[in-house]
């Protein structure tokens, strides 16, 4: 299938940046989110950035209008009947996702794919929902997917080979790099990336390092662009602990547990950069460590 339009549910962290790239990529995109206001958040994201690189010199003010103008943004989920490629980014919860894909099942054309930036949840859960588990692949994207060069697709048990091949090409499309990943928890980079995050909370409960100390080292020392607290903060606590606790589920594996310090931040509402507050206070002009304390 040659995708010349694509639906992206939920403009959030992860849709906003499928959205852009997208529509980067010169292909329509149906932008869908449940409200307004969220879906004005997710726009306005997408316009600032488009602006900042306009700033910069990087990006021609026609060429920054064309993408916006290839951006439809919606609250009804009727306009995606014609998109070629459905692909949700809406909240990590299956049950959520599953009644989504139950609406959308019986509205996007037959013949078109149907795709999950899950990061954590097996796709067969998300396809076997569906009335068309052969057309349902796993796209998952990276934090920030304007910048971050790679794309895993997964296919599942019942995904065909169509619809796997639209997935690749969708990727190529976009100038990604992509990997082709088998439908198990965590696929490649979240099996390897989660455990060495959880890991360096664990060398700080036991006194290896402190905060600042382990990210200096792993920036310095194995070239990382982020030492893994301030990637934890900016990947989200939340997200970091509900993804530990599915591949926890699933492999029964204790590098997959969370640790304490991590379960205690996240009951406290420490979220990391989005709340304010994670392993670094945001409150100040420059991320200042703060010990966890627990
Ligand atoms: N959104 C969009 N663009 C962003 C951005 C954001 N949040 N943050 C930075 N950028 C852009 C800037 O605009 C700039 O673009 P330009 O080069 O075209 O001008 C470029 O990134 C570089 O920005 P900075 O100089 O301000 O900062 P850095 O050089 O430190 O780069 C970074 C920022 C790209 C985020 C880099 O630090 C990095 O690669 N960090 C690691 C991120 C990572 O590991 N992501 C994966 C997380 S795991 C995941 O997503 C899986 C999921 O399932 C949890």
């Amino acid at each position: 299938m040659d995708v010349t339009k694509v639906g992206v549910l939920g403009a959030g962290l992860m849709g906003h940046g499928i959205a852009q790239v997208s529509a980067q990529s010169g292909l329509d995109v149906v932008l869908r989110e449940v409200d307004q206001e969220t879906l004005d958040k997710g726009v306005g994201k997408i316009e600032k950035q488009l602006g900042r690189a306009v700033e910069k010199g990087k990006l021609e003010q026609a060429d920054a209008d064309g993408v916006l103008g290839r951006i439809q943004g919606t609250t009804d989920c009727g306009d995606l009947a014609d998109c070629d490629l459905v692909i949700e980014a809406i909240t990590e919860d299956l049950d959520l996702k599953v009644e989504m894909w139950k609406e959308l099942d019986g509205i996007v054309k037959d013949g078109a794919v149907l795709a999950t930036n899950t990061s954590s949840l097996a796709v067969i859960d998300q396809a076997a929902a569906t009335k068309r588990p052969e057309a349902f692949i796993g796209l998952h994207f990276f934090n920030p997917v304007q910048m971050m060069p790679l794309l895993e697709v997964i296919r599942t048990v019942t995904t065909g080979d169509e619809a796997y091949k639209t997935g690749l090409e969708f990727g190529a499309k976009l100038g990604k790099t992509v990997v082709e990943a088998k439908d198990k928890t965590g696929f490649i980079v979240n099996r390897l990336l989660v455990p060495y995050m959880l890991d360096a909370i664990r060398a700080f409960e036991n006194g290896t390092g402190s905060i600042e100390e382990i990210d200096i080292a792993m920036k310095g020392g194995a070239a990382h662009p982020m030492g893994p607290f301030t990637l934890l903060d900016f990947v989200g606590l939340d997200t970091t602990k509900s993804i530990a606790d599915i591949m926890f589920d699933e492999y029964r594996e204790t590098r997959f547990a969370a640790p304490p310090t991590l379960r205690k931040m996240v009951a406290a509402g420490y979220f990391g950069k989005k709340s304010g507050r994670g392993f670094y206070d945001y409150s100040g002009e420059k991320p200042v460590a703060v010990d966890p304390g627990v």
